[in-house]
C-alpha cells in the first residue's frame, strides 16, 4: 500500500526532524507539513493549518487522504501554565480531531501522538518511573497529556483505531529549537555555551530530569510507528527513559569540549515544574513489546552536538 503521511506541528522542535525523516521514507510528495505557522526554510508540500479549524482539517483530509497521521501541534508545559485555557483547548480539542478523524476515514491507518514525561506528578515513584504508577500530574500540559493517553488508549478499544504514542523525555537536538518547555535548558546550553562561553540555568545545578538526544527520539518513533500493530501492547503511551543528568552534569560534559564554559543558576517558575517530574524513568516495557534500544549517552550526545553546532554557526 502506498503510504501518504500528514504532519500536523511541522514547524515545532520535533515536527522539523521529523518530516525530514518520513521524507527519505516515503518521498517528499508523500509527506504533507502543516503547521498553523508557515515554516521559515521548508522544502516540499505544506498547507497552513491550525489544528481547531475542524472544517479546515477536514478539507486537508479528504483532498491529501493520509494514511498516516502524525500529530504533535501542541502547548508545551511552561507555555501552557501561562495560558491554561489555550493549553487545554489546543491540547485535547486537537487531538479529538485528530482521532475522530482516524475513526470517521477508514483510509488513515494509524495515529502518532507524542505524551511526555509531565503526566507524572508529586506522588509518582520519581527514580526508575514505572510504565504503570500513580499519575497525578499538576501542570496543565501534563493533564492534558494524561486525558489524551486515556482518550488514545479508548479510541484504539472502542473503535479500532491504531493510535501509538510515546511519553518524551526532554528533546535535544540541533537542527531546531524548542518552544516553552522545561527541559529547554538542555538545548540552549549548547548554544550559549559556543555562542557566549555563559549560560544562566532557569533550573538549579541538581535537577535530574529524563532526556533524549533527537536522533534516538526520531528512531524510537519510528521504530514504534513500523512495528506490526500486534507488537503495540500499550494503547496509552510508552515509557521512553533517554538519559537522566543534572545541569551541573551536562554542563561538565559540555566543559570536556570547552574548559572555559560557565554556568550560574536563577530558577524560575519552572524549577517546580521540574520537582514534579521523574528524574529517570524505565522503559523496559517499550524493550519488550518493540525492540526499544537506546544509542547516545551524555557524552557522545554532548560531542555531536557542539560539533554540529559548531558547524552550523561557522557557515551562519
Ligand atoms: N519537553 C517538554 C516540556 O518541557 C516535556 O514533554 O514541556
Amino acid at each position: 500500500m502506498k503510504e501518504r503521511v500528514l504532519v500536523i506541528g511541522s514547524a515545532g522542535q520535533l515536527g522539523t526532524e521529523l518530516v525530514t525523516s518520513l521524507r527519505d521514507i516515503y518521498g517528499e510528495s508523500e509527506v504533507m507539513a502543516s503547521d498553523i505557522r508557515n515554516p521559515e526554510n521548508m522544502n516540499g508540500p505544506f498547507t497552513q493549518l491550525d489544528i481547531l479549524d475542524k472544517a479546515a482539517f477536514g478539507r486537508l483530509i479528504q483532498s491529501f487522504k493520509p494514511t498516516q497521521i502524525y500529530h504533535l501541534a501542541a502547548l508545551l508545559s511552561g507555555t501552557a501554565e501561562k495560558n491554561p485555557k489555550l493549553g487545554w483547548t489546543l491540547n485535547m480539542d486537537g487531538l479529538f480531531h485528530v482521532l475522530d478523524a482516524a475513526k470517521e476515514n477508514d483510509f488513515i491507518k494509524k495515529v502518532y501522538w507524542p505524551s511526555s514525561i509531565a503526566v507524572f506528578g508529586s506522588n509518582t515513584p520519581r527514580q526508575n518511573t514505572p510504565q504503570n504508577c500513580v499519575m497525578d500530574p499538576n501542570t496543565i500540559y501534563g493533564i492534558t497529556k494524561l486525558a489524551g493517553e486515556r482518550y488514545c488508549e479508548y479510541y484504539f478499544e472502542k473503535y479500532g483505531v491504531d493510535v501509538r504514542s510515546l511519553r518524551y523525555p526532554g528533546l535535544i537536538g540541533y537542527k531546531s529549537m524548542p518552544g516553552g518547555g522545561t527541559t529547554d535548558y538542555a538545548v540552549s546550553i549548547y548554544h550559549e555555551a559556543l555562542k557566549t562561553g555563559k549560560y544562566t540555568c532557569f533550573l538549579n545545578e541538581y535537577t535530574y530530569l529524563p532526556m533524549a538526544y533527537m536522533p534516538d527520539a526520531l528512531r524510537a518513533t519510528l521504530e514504534l510507528m513500523h512495528t506490526d500493530a500486534s507488537n503495540v501492547k500499550v494503547r496509552s503511551s510508552y515509557n521512553l527513559a533517554g538519559i537522566s543528568f543534572s545541569p551541573k552534569e551536562i554542563t561538565a560534559a559540555i566543559q570536556q569540549t570547552l574548559p572555559d564554559f560557565e554556568i550560574s543558576y536563577e530558577p524560575d517558575f519552572r524549577q517546580a515544574i521540574a520537582d514534579s517530574w521523574p528524574q529517570s524513568i524505565d522503559d523496559s516495557v517499550a524493550m519488550n513489546d518493540w525492540g526499544w534500544n537506546l544509542e547516545y549517552d551524555l557524552n557522545k550526545m554532548s560531542v555531536d552536538m557542539l560539533d554540529n553546532l559548531t558547524q552550523m554557526y561557522q557557515t551562519s
